[in-house]
């Protein structure tokens, strides 16, 4: 077994509150603001990759309560959580590499604190999945961390992207919006209000 997969499959009871506790935005201010940057609307089909725990479900349904969510991850404890939280939630068990969908499925495709997660070939695997599911002038949203300005913040920072490969992590990191303007023409940075995070809009040419 993959032992990421393991080590979420572990995790996923106590993620949640792991992350209420260190990330102070009880309100979930930043996944409103990201979703906002979705322009979702209603009737519209969205796929959360790497979806976890469900966290953004809330606020899609919120935006568009007529909207379609699919949510897909390979972890089976993360699921279990994403379900129990979302009831409604479409969940799938897989690897965002191998996307079970037809082409040109989705309106709109997002990706939250999970892209840096990718390795080796499943970089350019994954996005060339994302593109085939998306349909013309869908858009890719995918919103990281920017590098923590707090010293024990920055180490936790960088002690998870070593569990990833520090080397391939890095090379993700400093030429980010390059690697995505091979797959999507048009890319848009935006920082968040906070600053500690940064979302990255790509549209889908037709
Ligand atoms: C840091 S969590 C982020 C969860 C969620 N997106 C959020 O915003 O809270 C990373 C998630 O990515 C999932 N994941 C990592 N690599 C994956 C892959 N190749 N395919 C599917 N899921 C993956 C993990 O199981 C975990 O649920």
């Amino acid at each position: 077994m993959n032992y990421r997969r393991k080590y979420y499959d572990l995790f996923s009871k106590f993620y949640d509150d792991f992350i209420k506790l260190h990330s102070k935005d009880k309100n979930e201010e930043l996944r409103k603001f990201f979703v906002e940057q979705t322009k979702l609307e209603n009737n519209q089909i969205v796929l959360d990759l790497c979806c976890g725990t469900g966290s953004n479900f809330i606020h899609f349904k919120n935006k568009a309560p007529k909207g379609f969510f699919v949510g897909i991850d390979f972890s089976y404890g993360m699921l279990i959580q994403a379900k129990k939280k979302f009831n409604n939630a479409n969940l799938v068990l897989g690897d965002v590499a191998f996307l079970p969908f037809k082409d040109n499925t989705f309106d709109i495709i997002t990706y939250t604190f999970a892209f840096y997660e990718l390795k080796g070939e499943k970089v350019h695997k994954t996005l060339l999945e994302i593109k085939r599911v998306l349909k013309d002038n869908g858009k890719l949203l995918i919103m990281e961390h920017e590098i923590p300005k707090n010293s024990l913040t920055k180490l936790l920072y960088y002690i998870r992207l070593a569990t990833m490969g520090l080397k391939k992590a890095k090379t993700i990191i400093s030429h980010e919006q390059e690697l995505l303007q091979k797959f999507f023409p048009n890319v848009k940075k935006i920082i968040s209000p906070s600053k500690k995070s940064k979302i990255f809009i790509c549209q889908k040419e037709c």
